[in-house]
């Protein structure tokens, strides 16, 4: 069946996917309140082209700490692919390499980042550009220890997600009984080492209310790799993760799947910009869906973004093929967006191609 847009294929991957697993991907936390603003409020803003500008065929590539991207869209982190597909992260890996883009793999992956990271590197024929999301585990050495394994396959960078001081109650989930894997996977990252103490038993992922600034000072002591902290929506948080030494923020709300009624990100966004002041990159994830979507983030100072649902789509699909016709699909959107505003790059795009009116609400809004 032919698909002309994301939602087409979120269509399509619902008809596949068993109803718990497609809720579990779709839903989000509460009333999904935060689930919905993230996509209605990138419709809100309006557009507003230039002409005449003679700017040529648009270019998409980019870099972000040091990786070069074919567009500034990237794989964010989401757990459980081989729910999707038997291939699972490997699939989503092989995609992204032949795409050109970043995959950030899940703590929650369900095939082990050695694995994910062997696809890529085929699939790339070489160099891959994969970053590896973590929860920090209140068992620092534990955590430690996965952090080895993701420098130990060249990951470049760690992402910590910060906003999941607890699990959001995710309602479909509990209505459908969804809540372990089934038999014969599991999140193989949280497999203990063999040696040592370990018994080479799966961990459950930590939620903890106890992490601080504190934790990411240790982190920032026991690796090198570049930190990105995941989950930054109020502008003093920004300024602490730029205190703290993070290489980059990523905005974000968790797709609406943490705190509900959070606004939506690309609202949150401006404030977040000023707090940072160019010093660090910065990206954006939640109800990213056209490539209007990602020329507004950018527009409005994001370096980047990332999706999430419409990967698992790609995936429930058709994995590898499916995954990288979500992001084609983006590429082929974000380049005609560019045209139609009379942009020659995704790096210098700025407010001013957003309706007045709606940059001035943003922007004064905190
Ligand atoms: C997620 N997300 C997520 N984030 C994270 O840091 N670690 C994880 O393991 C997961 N897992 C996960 C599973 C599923 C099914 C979803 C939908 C999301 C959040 C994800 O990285 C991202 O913030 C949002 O999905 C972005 O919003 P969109 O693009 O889904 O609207």
């Amino acid at each position: 069946m032919q698909a002309f847009s994301l939602r087409d294929l979120e269509v399509q991957a619902q008809r596949r996917l068993d109803p718990a697993v497609y809720d579990y991907f779709a839903g989000g936390s509460d009333d999904e309140v935060t689930v919905r603003s993230n996509e209605a409020a990138f419709a809100r803003i309006g557009l507003l082209p230039r002409v005449l500008r003679g700017a040529g065929p648009a270019e998409l590539e980019t870099t972000l700490l040091g990786c070069r991207l074919s567009m500034p869209v990237l794989i964010g982190p989401t757990a459980f692919h081989r729910l999707a597909h038997p291939e699972g992260e490997r699939a989503t890996a092989r995609a992204a390499a032949t795409t050109g883009t970043i995959m950030i793999v899940s703590m929650a992956s369900t095939v082990a980042i050695e694995e994910v990271a062997t696809a890529a590197r085929e699939a790339a024929g070489g160099e891959t550009n994969l970053w590896f999301q973590i929860y920090l585990q209140p068992d620092l050495g534990f955590t430690e220890s996965v952090i080895r394994r993701a420098e130990a396959v060249g990951c470049s960078a760690i992402v910590v997600t910060v906003d999941s001081p607890t699990f959001g109650r995710r309602e479909r989930d509990l209505s459908n009984g969804f809540s372990d894997l089934p038999p014969g996977m599991c999140c193989e990252n949280l497999r203990e080492p063999m040696n040592g103490n370990g018994s080479g038993k799966i961990r459950k992922i930590v939620f903890s209310p106890e992490l601080s600034w504190k934790d990411i000072e240790w982190l920032r002591k026991v690796t090198e790799l570049k930190i990105v902290l995941k989950g930054i929506v109020h502008p003093e948080d920004a300024k602490l993760a730029l205190r703290h030494g993070a290489d980059a923020v990523l905005v974000s709300n968790h797709g609406g799947r943490q705190l509900d009624t959070v606004p939506a990100t690309i609202e949150l966004l401006p404030a977040i910009v000023n707090a940072i002041d160019g010093r660090i990159p910065l990206l954006l994830d939640g109800g990213i869906r056209r490539g209007t979507d990602v020329l507004k983030a950018l527009a409005l100072g994001a370096d980047a973004v990332a999706i999430g649902r419409p990967v698992l789509w790609g995936v429930a699909l058709a994995g590898e093929a499916g995954v990288a016709q979500v992001l084609e699909m983006l590429r082929s959107e974000l380049n005609r967006a560019l045209t139609l505003c009379g942009c020659s790059s995704v790096r210098d795009l700025t407010p001013d191609l957003l309706q007045v009116r709606v940059v001035e609400e943003l922007c004064t809004r905190r």
